[in-house]
């Protein structure tokens, strides 16, 4: 039986996270690929890229929640990903099940609001028991927002807006005098969230895939060629060190 590693060393490496607090970004998005590649050049099969990413996801959180990020929203599964082999999907949706069992425990001791974003109505049954037991138990934290895209595609998400909106215009509970930026933002999955300042791809790949299209209209974007399972706490800092060397113009000067 594997070791309970604990997944936050908060005071002892506190000291070590990014020592300038300003222009820190409040909502953090990662694209985690590159986990096939990861096991193809170990000769391993493509779930235990898969595995190992897992992990890192723990090294991730922890360095978020070290670092006063306010939000991680990691890309766990696209709406995409179905078209995958049978088996790869059942290892995938099984991974948000085995996490939680193994760190839900942590999160919690450390504060850790566990959310997720994506249609879930077609996940399997283990998979939302297990997320939903990890959001029940954790909707009083006020911490590290852990934000998990589930079956996620940011089309699917706008489709769904845009019927949502035409029903409500339909129902006069909605004007469209009324539809502007922030009421499109309110029909969509991340409603309550600001959106990311920074999103994060590994493993070489610099497209979006279909990933917080709308929410990532000014974000920063920060590519590295580490493939995902390698990828560490120390790789997040300086992705949010080179964040904070940024300007921002948001279309000004
Ligand atoms: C893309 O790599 C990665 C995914 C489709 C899945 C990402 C999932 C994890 C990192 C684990 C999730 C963990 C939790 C806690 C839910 P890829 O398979 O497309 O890699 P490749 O491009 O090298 O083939």
């Amino acid at each position: 039986m594997s070791m309970k590693i604990p997944f936050f060393k908060q005071k002892e490496s506190k000291a070590n996270e990014t020592s300038d607090s300003d222009n820190m970004p409040r909502h953090v998005a990662v694209i985690m690929d590159g986990n096939g590649r990861w096991a193809k050049k170990r000769g391993l099969p493509r779930i235990a890229g898969h595995k190992a990413g897992m992990d890192v996801v723990r090294d991730v959180a922890k360095a978020a929640a070290n670092s006063d990020i306010e939000t991680l929203t990691l890309y766990a599964f696209s709406t995409e990903n179905w078209r995958r082999p049978t088996s790869e999907v059942n290892y995938l949706l099984s991974l948000p099940k085995e996490f939680l069992h193994i760190y839900l425990p942590e999160l919690i001791e450390n504060n850790v609001r566990v959310e997720t974003i994506g249609d879930s109505t077609v996940l399997p049954d283990h998979t939302k028991d297990a997320v939903n037991d990890a959001k029940s138990k954790t909707m009083m934290n006020d911490g590290l927002l852990l934000n998990f895209a589930l079956n996620y595609g940011s089309r699917y998400e706008m489709i769904e807006a845009i019927k949502q909106i035409a029903a409500d215009v339909d129902d006069s509970a909605l004007s469209l005098d009324e539809l502007d930026e922030d009421v499109v933002s309110r029909y969509l999955y991340t409603n309550n969230l600001s959106d990311p300042d920074l999103l994060i791809r590994t493993s070489g790949e610099q497209r979006l895939s279909n990933f917080l299209l709308w929410q990532c209209a000014y974000s920063e974007l920060w590519f590295t060629d580490i493939l995902w399972p390698d990828f560490t706490a120390d790789t997040f800092r300086q992705a949010l060190t080179d964040y904070q060397q940024r300007k921002r113009r948001y279309g000004g000067v």
